[in-house]
């Protein structure tokens, strides 16, 4: 019997899990670790190998119109001046100038403290005195929300009585880094501002905004989320993030390159290649697995956004005229299905469509699938609708025509495409997220203890099945068990476990995620017909099975 237990930080759990089980180290943990690098461990390295082969399978292997490639890190710079990344490939950057701490402008977020009431001419002058408001800014408050209440008529007539009189009154702002309760801090840092300078009234419900939205004579009153201080922030500036290095024994401009941002650009620059050596006819895809670098300024949520990570990637090529939006869809669904054949439970995967105003202007759209984390909804899998952006870009720069020649009408034409990009890193931290629980486990003696259990999909889980020899020291068992080990580790990864107790030998495997355990006990060797016992790992049933219904079980699972 189980009773399944939901624990009480998920994320805490899963870093635990991850470093006591050899999933997932800090780099150089030995130096103290390095932000935003992370190692993967012995059990980890299998997991991650897994979802890249169940990928790279379906996505190019099992399909006749995709091709893969492998293309190197670092490539020309001007690969990375045509694709638009070294002008516009950045993040705006806030430096507080007390505690030297940066932030990503997007993801500070504040919001201005309004009290209807009694308005306190003293406390509104002290916090002029400490730089919390300016009377220019208190004013623009007052005038904005006049006019609105005013123009739109959302307000009371009350209301407006009220700020007519100047009895509503901005006393300063307050501060908080994006989180899932980014509405409900900035409430709390409101009240807890009202309190600390004696203001009295109804404090509004604060309406908040990101760094970027901030007016220039804003900044200086909107307090450092690290000292709780106004007048250190700087103004967002662009931050490129990728990594530069140099190239040869010259360190100047000229030996300047880069480590890439996305695998993408390989399937570009290689397009004439992949359609002069090969008999790829459109519409046909470009498929690419490697490492990506991105100088995060705020890498955060363990491996969801790190500073060197793993990126899938497909360009589909489409004929210009093509029905893109239709191939558009059929992407978003096939991703959606994978994801889900790989265990991801429907119910945590969600779509974001991208505002037609803030697609950058080559994009046509593009669908995010968001995958509910324990730390908020975030972007697992970006499917784009680049046009013909890249391949032109690219023709431009190189004077190279990247273009296709059309039967039907005679001319030549550069291919649209549409992009499926997904890392391997969130894919990897999803399914640790979806499949662990902590569940009382009671046995046939009622005793009741826990069990952490990690429900991985056979396809994907570092150890397919684990063979235990009831007993350690009885030949015949060992000598089955190792027989039944040797066959099929030629197949699948299987583990040899023989020490300790054989519930302590499950707990283990049901850990690491293992699927099925298959113990060698006397019945096996005593008993006709060689049966081994098979224990199931999500329901913890056990059954009689045959070497040929293991293997066919296997093959059925794990593909
Ligand atoms: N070629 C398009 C492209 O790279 P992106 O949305 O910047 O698009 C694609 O990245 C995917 O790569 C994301 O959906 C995410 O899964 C993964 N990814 C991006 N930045 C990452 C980071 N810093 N750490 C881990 N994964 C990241």
């Amino acid at each position: 019997m189980t009773s399944p237990a939901e624990p009480a930080n998920l994320m805490e759990s899963l870093v635990s899990l991850a470093k006591r089980r050899g999933l997932i180290y800090a780099s150089s943990e030995i130096y103290g670790g390095l932000n935003g690098f992370f190692d993967y461990g012995p059990l980890g390295v299998e997991l991650k190998r897994n979802i890249r082969d169940c990928w790279w399978r379906d996505m190019v292997q099992r399909r006749d119109d995709v091709v893969g490639i492998e293309t190197s890190i670092i490539m020309h710079p001007k690969v990375w001046e045509a694709s638009g990344h070294v002008a516009g490939f950045s993040d705006p950057l806030v430096d507080c100038k007390v505690s030297k701490q940066r932030y990503r402008a997007d993801q500070l977020f504040w919001a201005p403290v309004i009290v209807d009431g009694e308005n306190d001419p003293s406390i509104q002058e002290a916090l002029v005195a400490k730089g919390r408001v300016t009377t220019g800014v208190r004013e623009r408050y007052l005038h904005l929300r006049r006019d609105r209440s005013v123009s739109t008529g959302d307000h009371s007539p009350g209301e407006i009585a009220a700020w007519l009189t100047n009895r509503t009154v901005l006393y300063g702002f307050v501060s908080v880094l994006e989180s899932e309760r980014t509405q409900a801090d900035l409430q709390e840092q409101a009240e807890f501002f009202k309190k600390k300078w004696g203001i009295k009234g109804q404090l509004r419900v604060v309406e908040h905004r990101d760094f970027t939205e901030a007016k220039e004579d804003e900044i200086p009153l909107i307090p450092s989320p690290a000292t709780g201080e106004p007048g250190s922030l700087t103004a967002p500036r662009a931050f490129n993030m990728m990594f530069q290095t140099n190239v040869g024994a010259m360190s100047d401009a000229s030996s300047v390159a880069y480590l890439r941002p996305e695998t993408a650009q390989g399937m570009f620059v290689d397009f004439k290649n992949v359609v002069d050596t090969t008999r790829v006819k459109l519409p046909f895809g470009i498929a690419q697995i490697g490492k990506s670098f991105r100088n995060e300024i705020t890498p955060r949520n363990f491996i969801f956004r790190s500073r060197e990570f793993e990126q899938m990637e497909m360009e589909y090529f489409i004929h210009e005229d093509a029905d893109w939006a239709k191939v558009h869809e059929e992407w978003i669904v096939w991703c959606e299905n994978w994801l889900k054949s790989i265990g991801l439970p429907e119910s945590h995967l969600s779509r974001y469509t991208h505002p037609k105003e803030k697609l950058a202007f080559y994009s046509r759209g593009t669908v995010d699938i968001m995958f509910k984390y324990p730390f908020g909804v975030q972007e697992l899998w970006g499917i784009a609708a680049r046009g013909s952006y890249d391949l032109t870009q690219h023709a431009n720069a190189s004077g190279k025509p990247q273009e296709l020649f059309d039967e039907a009408s005679k001319k030549k034409f550069v291919p649209h495409v549409i992009e499926p990009a997904v890392g391997v890193d969130r894919i990897f931290l999803a399914v640790l997220a979806a499949g662990y629980a902590e569940e009382d486990v009671t046995d046939e003696k009622g005793n009741v203890e826990k069990r952490t259990v990690l429900r991985l999909s056979p396809r994907i889980a570092p150890v397919k099945v684990a063979i235990l020899p009831l007993l350690k020291n009885k030949e015949q068992l060992t000598n089955r068990a190792r027989a039944l080990y040797t066959k099929l580790r030629r197949n699948y990864a299987v583990q040899y476990d023989d020490g300790g107790a054989i519930g302590k030998r499950y707990r283990r495997q049901d850990e690491a995620g293992t699927p099925w355990c298959v113990t060698i006990d006397f019945d096996t060797i005593e008993k006709p017909g060689d049966t081994f016992t098979l224990r199931e790992r999500d329901s913890m049933k056990q059954t009689r099975v045959t070497e040929a219904d293991l293997v066919a079980l296997l093959a059925e699972n794990v593909y």
